[in-house]
């Protein structure tokens, strides 16, 4: 694989990708997985509400046709994800009592990481839990448990899979302000009491032009000495895409992973997409395009070429 193997020649442990039902039968996504990549992330199918849609009916269908690809192409994997505000059924979102909630947390948890055990690198086990203030959302984890939530679900991971990294994963922790010093602050409380949390996942979805202060914000975050990692990277253009902007791209990508080769306890790096054509941006973000390596016809641009000098 071959970026992956250069990212690895750099003493780093994996360069990932996503994979789930809307790419796993086109065969340019999966033969550039195979190539290039050696970390895979379903990208939907292991949320809680495509696998436990109902209390105690749980559909493994679709996760472990990822898990299957995962394993027979020897990719590590990571699992994504246990603890969300989205993707929760209402009939979890509608739980009021404490020792319920947290018995239906230690349920989902056992029989999810139970399933995969031993064979999932890292879990992301509680996924952004704070509002862009610096509150924590409003989420039934949140109202029902407060902060013990955290500690409900990270015992209940290590647990159920004693071998799996567990981390914390969060979005716009790459400049400063409220976010991040809320997610440190978490993180420190979380370690005083013992709560088994091995690594932050710093999802990296950027924009062009607002990465500049990623470095240092990765150097707070591998300040704390635990496995850091960037878990969803990619890097949205403000449309109209031109050349200029896609050379730009190259530059910001080849700046943001050489702050993790440059950073020892930075383990890797997964990329939320393969090719622009598949991208969340798409259809969430539609005055933005084009944040991947390969365009919509599965050609590599110019990010690439960049990473693929960068890691020489
Ligand atoms: O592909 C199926 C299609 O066959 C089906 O007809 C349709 C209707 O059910 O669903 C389609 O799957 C959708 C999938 O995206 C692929 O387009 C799912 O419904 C939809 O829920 C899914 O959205 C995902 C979203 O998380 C919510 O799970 C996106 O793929 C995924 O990129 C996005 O990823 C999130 C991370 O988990 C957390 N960080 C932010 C990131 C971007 O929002």
């Amino acid at each position: 694989t071959f970026l992956h193997a250069r990212f690895k020649s750099k003493g780093k442990l994996y360069l990932g990708n996503i994979l789930d039902g809307n790419t796993l039968h086109d065969t340019s996504i999966t033969n550039v997985l195979r190539s290039e990549f050696g970390s895979i992330t379903a990208e939907y199918s292991w949320k809680w509400s495509r696998i436990q849609p109902k209390e105690g009916e749980f559909h493994f269908e679709g996760a472990d046709a990822v898990f299957d690809w995962a394993v027979a192409n020897k990719k590590l994997i990571r699992g994504h994800t246990l603890i969300w505000h989205q993707n929760i059924p209402e009939w979890v979102n509608a739980t009021t009592d404490k020792t319920k909630l947290t018995e239906v947390i230690q349920e989902h948890i056992r029989q999810v990481v139970g399933r995969y055990k031993g064979h999932v690198y890292a879990w992301d086990v509680v996924n952004e839990p704070f509002e862009e203030d610096g509150h924590f959302r409003n989420s039934v984890f949140w109202r029902v448990l407060k902060e013990d939530f955290f500690d409900v679900a990270f015992h209940a991971a290590r647990e159920a899979d004693p071998n799996a990294k567990l981390y914390l994963n969060e979005y716009n922790l790459d400049y400063a302000g409220p976010k991040i010093d809320a997610l440190l602050a978490l993180v420190d409380r979380l370690q005083k009491r013992g709560v088994p949390i091995d690594g932050i996942g710093s999802q990296a979805h950027l924009t062009l032009g607002k990465a500049g202060s990623v470095p240092a914000q990765l150097l707070r975050l591998a300040a704390t000495g635990l496995d850091i990692a960037l878990t969803e990277l990619d890097i949205r253009i403000p449309r109209p895409v031109t050349d200029a902007k896609l050379v730009q791209q190259q530059a910001e990508y080849e700046m943001v992973v050489k702050a993790c080769v440059d950073i020892p306890n930075c383990i890797g790096i997964t990329l939320w997409g393969v090719s622009d054509r598949n991208s969340w941006v798409n259809a969430t973000l539609p005055q933005f395009e084009s944040p991947l390596l390969w365009d919509k016809d599965y050609k590599r641009k110019a990010a690439y070429r960049g990473l693929e000098v960068l890691l020489a």
